[in-house]
């Protein structure tokens, strides 16, 4: 969902709760230099080597490497395909040469006996759908025997994410006949149905020719929901904060919840993102009297966004004495944690692992990667007898950039064993958090988040007793270390040709010139915007910062800024940074994958700021490496006539050469979840939310509806808009981007 929607309740990505004292860069430099020295004990010899740049010899072989990837066999160097003009359109536009399918959509059957999707509101049955609002998604190959197969092309399973559902007022309205109920309390039929569209879900798919098809008939098609057992895995396993009623000994879970990114691990699993899960719990605004003002709970509690009295997105606590709706009221209502559900917002927040291949093995929480707004995860290049390292960031105004690194040390038979999360168990569930620092020379440190390290121990704000604590209130344990405040992380990912790793910063309305959210060399935007004679203001467009590491485990990085996303025609000296042009100008990036076969870096968009110019986007790019270009200055002046300098290290400028627009989705729509088959033929991207800013009022009205995709399009039943999966392929058969 962006964050320019009028919708007056989309406030969930919105989430906006470090209000943390930990001080912009500048001001901080200097204080932390010494702290440093004390605490970061494994800073790497080769740290000081970073800046020359990392060659592209050692690190050409795949992407997220292991048994997922396919080999770097034919990394391209050009773009092949003429830009695509920005369109608002309700289609899917894609680059000449190109054909897209719409393969999979909310509603469709994943078992032989579940009707078909009537797409009319009376659907039920969403355990054995295709989930809503399709987010990240990964391959999952399959040999013509329904083996696992890391080079099949022609036969798999998607491993995909549904994040959330096109509501107003409480209400999926599209889900429902009449829209639904827009106030409490909400009936327990409309509810059963929210509860299942979310989670994620593994479809197998199959290309027939050119044609590909899903088979709803599948033996391994498999739903995930907010109601699926699961268990607790890493540090926070067993955890006071983790006792629930369901689950007193803090072990078990029930669900998943508003997964966005993904990821696929060096051992071929999938891992996806628990990102807003705060908005969906209640607690009364009695709450914190009764808990207690310095219970820690309650510190928690606040600084993930859950304040007492405040309004859940969807009032699924309201619907009844049933345990699958009480759950939802993390209020501390009864004599003790056993006994009610004040903990269960603390079940949410982590990386979830699941075995695609194998839907009887339970998804399994891993708590050692911390616990906020999870985006994707990104995976260095493993590397025999190294730790395995997984990059990830945390998607709300102000919050860090995270790092994880594996205590166990790489085995390559492990990529393919037949218990695959036994191996995560392995490599994730002990390990070293890090939350990241960025100093203005272009240079910066992973901050270590443990109780090994003093500043979070003896921290005054929350007392840590445990790295079972840091695991669950990881936010406190950042802002303790003083990590740098970004402009909302979303997707990264590991460059194949260099190893660096990319963060998309979508945007940040926060970020003034001075302050708690003051620019700073890694977030150093920001300005004003008119979209449509309307002021949007701070980061509007958002920005894509990189990190370079020689060795991934070291706690030292360079980095810089690889692209200002901005409209084309904004001041070249303090918005369009990277001369961006017509062919390539976006708004608000968000996902971003690195073809494990072409290398080529694929970025996508959650816009609401350039919406009125175009709908959201697929670009394709040919990125350079950390260090290729120079330095910039932007300078702010100050009502009181003073001025404010920042310095920010940037990538080389932009051209439609190398940074080009590839596909333009329908209207109100974001672009997202992208993978491809091994080959680089077929590419699956989602197109999450068409038409979501139809007003609930207008559900009887199809003739209102903002979008008609994919109906429009000739796919299924009814008028309401759907999220879904498409695929991509070159008319001549050939490499998507050549
Ligand atoms: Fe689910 Fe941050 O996008
Ligand atoms: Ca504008
Ligand atoms: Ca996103």
């Amino acid at each position: 969902m962006n964050t320019s929607n009028p919708r007056p309740n989309d406030i969930f990505n919105e989430e906006d709760s470090n209000t943390s004292s930990n001080p912009h860069i500048d001001a901080v430099v200097s204080a932390r230099l010494s702290r440093r020295s004390m605490l970061l004990s494994g800073v790497g010899a080769a740290g000081g080597a970073l800046l020359g740049g990392i060659g592209l010899s050692g690190c050409a072989t795949s992407a997220t490497a292991g048994a997922g990837a396919a080999t770097l066999s034919a990394p391209l160097s050009t773009l092949g395909f003429a830009a695509v003009g920005k369109s608002l359109m309700d289609t899917v536009t894609v680059a000449d040469g190109y054909q897209t399918q719409v393969l999979y959509a909310l509603g469709d059957p994943l078992t032989a006996s579940t009707p078909a999707y009537k797409n009319d509101g009376t659907d039920t049955d969403f355990d054995k759908r295709a989930g809503d609002h399709h987010d990240g998604m990964e391959w999952f190959g399959l040999d013509a025997n329904g083996k696992p197969s890391t080079s099949s092309t022609q036969r798999a399973l998607l491993a995909i994410n549904h994040e959330a559902t096109t509501d107003e007022k409480l209400s999926s309205f599209f889900l429902h006949a009449n829209g639904g109920t827009s106030k409490l309390p909400r009936p327990a039929s409309e509810v059963d149905k929210e509860l299942a569209i979310h989670g994620v879900s593994v479809v197998e798919i199959e290309a027939k020719g050119s044609q590909w098809a899903y088979k709803a008939g599948s033996p391994f098609n498999r739903r995930v929901t907010t109601m699926t057992e699961v268990l607790v895995h890493g540090p926070a396993k067993g955890s006071e904060h983790l006792v629930t009623k369901f689950s007193p000994d803090g072990t078990r879970a029930r669900g998943t919840l508003n997964n966005c990114g993904t990821g696929k691990t060096p051992w071929n699993t999938f891992v996806s993102g628990e990102e807003n899960w705060s908005g969906y719990f209640y607690r009364d605004a009695k709450d914190d009297d009764r808990r207690g003002k310095k219970n820690p709970q309650v510190l928690g509690l606040d600084r993930y966004g859950r304040k007492a009295g405040a309004a859940s997105r969807h009032g699924w606590e309201s619907a009844g004495a049933g345990d699958s709706y009480v759950r939802w009221n993390n209020g501390a209502l009864a004599s003790d944690a056993k006994s009610d559900y004040r903990n269960e917002m603390n079940t949410f927040g982590y990386v979830v692992e699941m075995d695609a291949y194998n839907s009887r093995l339970a998804v399994r929480k891993r708590t050692g990667l911390g616990r906020f707004a999870h985006e994707s995860v990104s995976f260095a290049k493993p590397v025999p007898g190294q730790p395995i390292v997984a990059y990830m960031g945390d998607d709300s105004r102000g919050e860090y950039m995270y790092k994880f690194v594996s205590s166990a040390k790489w085995d390559a038979a492990d990529a393919h064993s037949a218990n695959p999360l036994d191996v995560g168990d392995k490599y994730l569930d002990k390990g070293t958090l890090y939350a990241a620092s960025f100093k203005a020379d272009g240079t910066g440190q992973w901050l270590e988040l443990s109780m090994a390290n003093p500043i979070v121990a003896a921290n005054p704000d929350f007392a840590f007793k445990s790295d079972a604590d840091i695991a669950i209130f990881t936010r406190l344990a950042a802002d303790a270390v003083n990590a740098t405040k970004m402009d909302r992380p979303e997707w990264g990912g590991v460059n194949p040709r260099t190893g660096d790793f990319y963060m998309t910063l979508t945007n940040n309305s926060n970020r003034t010139v001075d302050g708690e959210m003051g620019v700073d060399a890694a977030n150093p935007r920001t300005y004003t915007d008119l979209k449509a004679g309307k002021e949007q203001k701070g980061n509007v467009n958002g920005h894509i910062i990189r990190v370079a590491q020689a060795n991934p485990a070291d706690t030292k990085f360079t980095w810089d800024i690889y692209l200002f996303a901005s409209e084309a025609d904004a001041d070249k000296t303090r918005v369009n940074l990277s001369n961006l042009t017509d062919d390539n100008e976006l708004s608000a990036p968000d996902g971003l994958v690195f073809s494990p076969s072409t290398g080529v870096c694929w970025i996508q968009t959650d816009d609401g700021a350039m919406t009125d110019k175009t709908n959201c986007m697929l670009l394709a790019a040919i990125p350079g490496k950390v260090g290729d270009g120079s330095s910039k200055t932007l300078t702010y002046k100050r009502e009181d006539g003073s001025e404010k300098r920042v310095d920010t290290p940037m990538g080389k400028a932009q051209s439609a050469d190398i940074l080009k627009r590839f596909l333009v989705g329908p209207v109100n729509c974001e672009i997202t979840g992208l993978c491809e088959s091994p080959d680089g033929r077929a590419m699956f991207i989602n197109i999450q939310h068409p038409g979501e800013l139809t007003p609930m009022a207008d559900i009887g009205n199809p003739a209102k509806y903002t979008s008609h995709w994919p109906a429009n399009a000739g796919y299924g039943a009814g008028q309401r808009p759907r999220s879904a999966t498409i695929v991509i392929t070159k008319k001549d058969g050939g490499v998507i981007g050549s």
